[in-house]
């Protein structure tokens, strides 16, 4: 793991790219055309859009229950991407949470630099994701932090300042583990499994828990890079906290990118890699990335929740019949996620793009 232990090249930071001034971006910075903004038709949300579901409905009557869990089931299926609104979580803690970042990322550099990251676990302040020499970057900087397990947890590792951030950052963890925990049982009633299946399968409470706070400065040349490269999530389920106004993420469906339209006070929520592999593939981990712009910065609390590490995750053996064998080899979160962490965002991996899905059929 030595090739783990240091970045390869001196870290800039895209926040002073951002405020010198420049008219232009380095090169490095620059994606190929195919990859860049408008390369592909991007569709505008409308009546396309990926589903927003009122999470209301699961107290209402049965009725309007069992047709709420519906539609987080097939927006698992269709999209692997939905936004839910009155999803628990208190708005005012969102908006704490946002802006506890927000003035983190607005601190004198010096002092955001005592939190700088490593590759070896990513923990702290960063400016990109994998450690291959000349690699092209991606116009963000980030602070990734352990949440769960307890043992991982190092709030030395945490931002001192400002001084309410930890605190902060705990109750949201608290309020935002509940309705991850209440999503993976209806996800699994929709697999026809077990309600606890996906929460255990997940190691039932020792599940783990990690966020990535994305700063976007403002770009000069937003259509020549990226803020976020297509990827999908290799976690379990990730909870974005995105600005309220400021739209970024965009969703692949198909050949085209989806725009995510800001919801106020609603999260993105997403199928990612070990919820795919572990339904056999029914439900989808979608490819997404982030584009920038030049008028305003956009701060997203990218919430992941993930099985934990050292457990084995496959296909759920109900789910494999003759007609549909297991599609994925079973292998712990730890071995799976070595690749991104040396190669940073690369699309989807692709030993979980092979299995056909009846949506890649229709569009
Ligand atoms: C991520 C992510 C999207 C965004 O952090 O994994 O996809 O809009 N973020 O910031
Ligand atoms: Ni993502």
């Amino acid at each position: 793991m030595d090739c783990l232990q240091d970045w390869p090249e001196p870290v800039v930071r895209v926040q002073s790219l951002s405020e010198s001034g420049a008219a232009t971006i380095p090169a490095r910075y620059v994606k190929p055309s195919s990859e860049r903004p408008g390369a592909e038709h991007a569709t505008s949300e409308g009546a396309a859009g990926i589903p927003v579901i009122d999470l209301a409905g699961l107290a209402g009557d049965s009725g309007r229950c069992r047709a709420t869990m519906r539609a987080v089931w097939d927006a698992c299926r269709e999209w692997g991407f939905f936004q839910v609104v009155n999803h628990g979580v208190n708005a005012e803690l969102m908006r704490r949470a946002r802006e506890e970042w927000r003035g983190f990322f607005h601190l004198p550099m010096a002092e955001k630099q005592a939190y700088a990251n490593s590759p070896r676990t990513y923990e702290g302040y960063g400016s990109r994701l994998g450690v291959e020499r000349g690699a092209l970057l991606d116009w963000v900087d980030y602070y990734f932090l352990h949440i769960l397990p307890e043992s991982l947890k190092n709030h030395d590792k945490w931002p001192a300042q400002p001084a309410s951030c930890r605190e902060t950052v705990e109750e949201y963890c608290r309020e935002v583990v509940k309705l991850c925990r209440m999503l993976m049982r209806v996800m699994s009633m929709g697999l026809g499994l077990d309600v606890g299946y996906l929460q255990r399968a997940f190691g039932g409470d020792d599940e783990g828990v990690c966020m990535r706070v994305n700063y976007y400065p403002r770009c000069p040349q937003p259509d020549l890079t990226l803020g976020l490269s297509a990827h999908s999530d290799p976690g379990g389920l990730t909870v974005l906290l995105a600005d309220d106004l400021i739209g970024g993420l965009q969703v692949r469906r198909g050949h085209a990118w989806v725009t995510v339209r800001p919801v106020p006070e609603a999260f993105v929520v997403n199928v990612g890699d070990q919820i795919q592999v572990l339904s056999n593939g029914l439900y989808r981990s979608v490819e997404h990335r982030a584009v920038v712009n030049a008028e305003e910065e956009r701060i997203s609390l990218a919430f992941f929740y993930n099985p934990r590490s050292d457990l084995p995750i496959g296909p759920a053996r109900e789910l494999a019949t003759p007609d549909r064998p297991p599609l994925y080899p079973a292998m712990t979160f730890d071995e799976y996620r070595l690749d991104i962490r040396k190669k940073g965002p690369r699309g989807k991996p692709p030993l979980l793009d092979s299995g056909l899905h009846a949506h890649d059929l229709v569009v």
